[in-house]
């Protein structure tokens, strides 16, 4: 069946997670995040995501941002910058306000204009996005976002997917999922999605029992391929 709505990833797919150290590491006074802020970025967004998947594993929800909040305190001890609450403050802060990767709001307009319908799908807590989703810009090209919050559980919870059935009244295979995160990605084609993975570093692809239907180097080319399905 034809493409009727694209759904988005938000962290690391729309957004880059990556800014929020970088832009704290350039600012006067940073030189120990200076010498780290890669591996704190890194480390800061693996913990977040492990702390994920145990909590939905264990039943024990709590929001994103509290998920976040944690992984950048396993990540500053880390790196040895515990004792920095001003520091911990600025990061948490810039969280609220990433970057939009810059094809972002070209390819989101190109798709309203081809009548297609756009939401994020996120783990990320309401305000959270609507922070994000705001200080980007996006909120006039994105027909809603979907936060796992309204099912209590993380991606890849299936129950996560079915929001996007309820919101759009729309079957699996009418749906492009679109994200960088290569399990998302993968258990959205379980799910029964096309899926467009967005493979920007170069990474291996996960091996879960599921391939994605397009991988692509950003987002640029999503509004054509989903005329192509
Ligand atoms: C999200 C995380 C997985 O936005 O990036 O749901």
């Amino acid at each position: 069946m034809a493409i009727t709505t694209c759904i988005f990833d938000a962290y690391g797919t729309l957004f880059d997670v990556s800014s929020a150290a970088r832009q704290a590491a350039g600012e006067p006074g940073r030189e120990a995040l200076a010498a780290c802020w890669q591996k704190l970025s890194a480390d800061w967004r693996t913990k977040q995501l492990h702390y994920t998947w145990h909590r939905a594993l264990v039943g024990e929800y709590i929001p994103f941002w509290g998920v976040t909040q944690d992984g950048l305190d396993w990540a500053l001890a880390a790196n040895g910058l515990a004792d920095d609450p001003e520091l911990r403050a600025r990061l948490l802060q810039l969280y609220w306000e990433l970057s939009a990767y810059p094809e972002v709001p070209a390819m989101l307009a190109a798709l309203k204009l081809a009548g297609l319908n756009t939401a994020i799908l996120s783990n990320g807590s309401p305000e959270m996005l609507d922070g994000a989703v705001k200080s980007a810009g996006l909120s006039a090209v994105l027909d809603d976002v979907l936060s796992v919050e309204s099912v209590g559980i993380f991606k890849p919870a299936p129950q996560v997917y079915d929001l996007v059935k309820a919101r759009f009244k729309c079957a699996p295979d009418q749906v492009l999922f679109v994200s960088s995160n290569c399990w998302d990605a993968l258990a959205a084609a379980g799910y029964g999605f096309r899926v467009a993975w967005v493979n920007r570093m170069g990474e291996v692809m996960d091996i879960l029992g599921h391939a994605p239907d397009e991988t692509l180097s950003d987002l640029s080319s999503i509004p054509n391929l989903a005329k192509r399905f």
